[in-house]
């Protein structure tokens, strides 16, 4: 149980960092004052445009990424299925600190860029169908936040299909567990999106838009 305490803790310190906050503040806004309200990418990147969007993307991927090698280093030598299953509590952890940062009173984004950045440094293989699907998924609807819940749900099965032959790198004895810390965060995800979900059936969810002139 230290062990797993010790990841999430770890990853929860780098999922305080916001990147979208942090870039905000230096253009002179608090980020979750504008649009919906969110910290991550998406909201980033409405309200200060593409290249704020992008740096705060690869902010906010990186940091999970960063936690899960610091866990990877400190564990080093333990078996390789549990250091995955730590590195994905790390992860989990920096899912975490993003979306409840402590010194922001607890509002922060809905995690995920940070999951992307834990689908990448441990299930690489499961990246393709995830991104693809988000990708798909944007540009068709414009809607992000469907794209989201779609590439995490794909995340999810992707895991349920492959773990018991480890095309995913995952099996062994904490196969299980794995598949457990991965419905966390599928549950996550879905929780922080409860609200684009009312809209989204509402027909009222925000749309997206890339361009100054692509304001339909
Ligand atoms: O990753 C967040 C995205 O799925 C939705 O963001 O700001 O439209 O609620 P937002």
């Amino acid at each position: 149980v230290l062990y797993r305490v010790i990841a999430v803790v770890i990853g929860y310190i780098f999922g305080l960092f916001q990147t979208g906050y942090i870039y905000g503040k230096r253009k002179g806004i608090d980020i979750r004052e504008h649009g919906s309200g969110n910290s991550g990418t998406t909201n980033t990147l409405r309200t200060l445009g593409i290249k704020a969007g992008l740096i705060t993307f690869a902010g906010d991927c990186l940091k999970a990424i960063v936690a899960m090698a610091v866990v990877w280093a400190i564990f080093h030598g333990i078996a390789e299925d549990w250091i995955k299953v730590l590195c994905l509590y790390a992860g989990f952890g920096a899912v975490l600190g993003h979306n409840f940062p402590v010194y922001l009173k607890f509002k922060g984004g809905k995690g995920i860029a940070c999951t992307a950045g834990v689908v990448i440094g441990i299930c690489p293989l499961a990246v393709p169908v995830c991104f693809l699907a988000f990708i798909l998924i944007v540009l068709i609807t414009r809607y992000v936040s469907l794209g989201s819940i779609v590439g995490v749900l794909l995340f999810l099965l992707q895991i349920f299909v492959f773990y018991r032959n480890g095309i995913l790198g995952v099996s062994g004895n904490y196969a299980n567990e794995f598949v457990i810390i991965t419905i966390c965060f599928t549950l996550m995800a879905i929780i922080r999106h409860r609200t684009n979900i009312v809209r989204l059936l509402n027909g009222t969810e925000n749309k997206i838009h890339f361009s100054k002139s692509d304001q339909s």
